[in-house]
């Protein structure tokens, strides 16, 4: 019989006096594998769409229309895993004080007491494992031939979907990216251009970007301020676009004329349509992206089809990795042990 995870956990902390405490570095530092990461969020998009999760849906509270504060709770007990995230997402945190808009913590409980076991940063787990659903929805939703892959939004989010376009796009040719800050776009082309072994380019504009793209990725900001960017006529047939950042460059229109709209929850979706995060009206999704993994739900059907993924991040997704990270942080003795 398989070891439980609290046990694995009790051999080096003891649960209900100590908790573990791991920084971004020390997280970063463990670096789950590429390999690991998209098999875990498949699981917890198939778990969670079948009923298997218990995720209460994102709690939200506003400081103002640019700033937002979200609890977000899970329970997966295949995988003995259950904790909460606290997030702070202040658009101008860069200009105001130097830093990144987005902040997450993880507070995780043993699965067998219910006792704090790990309070880590969250930030590291959220940035590799959206842009790595995102390349999820791109195998599952994107055209077998798509060779040209665009990225709006080159932030921390958007960069990192460098790192795991191999998992999205097998026929990837070519990499065009578009930001409003040019120095943001500069910076993406200096580090990953090298890396990438087929050209990126910035594009002319945000129409080319947009005109362009097989697959089109965005990871710019949200707001309850939305501000559409991007004209319903430049979408192309038979694009599949993935966003991070709840389609706030696009037209309702365009996700009003997609043949398949895809969210990871449809309960979280209407959540957020409720707390007033989309501009005008949108459809009510067709399915979520667990549907499709578990084969409930057709994904692509015709090169015509334009496919919008809006998958706003849940909770299940953070909580499939830490089982992971806090495993191999005690067994290589990597963070703090504190009391409680
Ligand atoms: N869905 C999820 O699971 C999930 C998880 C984490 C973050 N996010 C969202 O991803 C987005 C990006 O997060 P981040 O940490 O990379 O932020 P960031 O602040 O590091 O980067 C945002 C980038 O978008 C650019 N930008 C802003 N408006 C733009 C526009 N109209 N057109 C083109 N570029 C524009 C900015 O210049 C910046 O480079 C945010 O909306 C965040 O809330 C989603």
């Amino acid at each position: 019989m398989n070891e439980r995870f609290s046990d694995k956990i009790r051999k080096h902390l003891n649960i209900g006096k100590e908790i573990l405490y791991l920084s971004r570095e020390d997280v970063k530092k463990l670096s789950i594998p590429q390999e690991v990461l998209k098999d875990q969020m498949e699981k917890a998009l198939m778990m969670y769409s079948l009923g298997e999760t218990q995720m209460p849906a994102k709690s939200h509270v506003f400081p103002d229309s640019q700033s937002v504060y979200i609890g977000m709770p899970a329970l997966i007990p295949g995988m003995e895993s259950a904790g909460v995230k606290w997030v702070g997402a202040y658009n101008h945190n860069m200009r105001d004080y130097g830093l990144p808009s987005l902040s997450a913590m993880l507070m995780v409980s043993d699965y067998a007491t219910g006792w704090p076991v790990a309070v880590m940063d969250g930030v590291h787990i959220m940035e590799t494992r959206t842009p790595m659903i995102a390349m999820v929805s791109a195998m599952l939703l994107g055209r077998k031939n798509s060779e040209v892959f665009g990225m709006i939004g080159l932030g921390r989010e958007g960069c990192n979907h460098f790192d795991v376009i191999e998992f999205g796009i097998p026929n990837l040719k070519k990499v065009l990216v578009w930001d409003v800050s040019e120095a943001a776009m500069d910076r993406a082309i200096e580090l990953y251009s090298s890396k990438l072994s087929v050209p990126m380019e910035k594009a002319a504009s945000l129409e080319e970007i947009v005109r362009n793209s097989d697959i089109l990725a965005s990871a710019t900001f949200f707001s309850t301020d939305p501000h559409p960017t991007i004209k319903d006529e430049w979408v192309p047939e038979g694009q599949t676009i993935i966003v991070t950042d709840l389609h706030s460059q696009f037209h309702p229109d365009t996700i009003n004329r997609a043949d398949l709209y895809v969210v990871d929850s449809m309960e979280q979706q209407k959540h957020l349509v409720e707390a007033g995060y989309f501009y005008g009206e949108i459809p009510v999704p067709n399915c979520e992206l667990g549907h499709i993994i578990a084969g409930r739900h057709e994904g692509r059907t015709s090169d015509k089809q334009l496919i919008v993924a809006n998958p706003s991040g849940m909770a299940v997704d953070d909580f499939a990795v830490t089982p992971l990270v806090i495993e191999m942080a005690l067994e290589k003795g990597v963070g703090k042990i504190l009391p409680l």
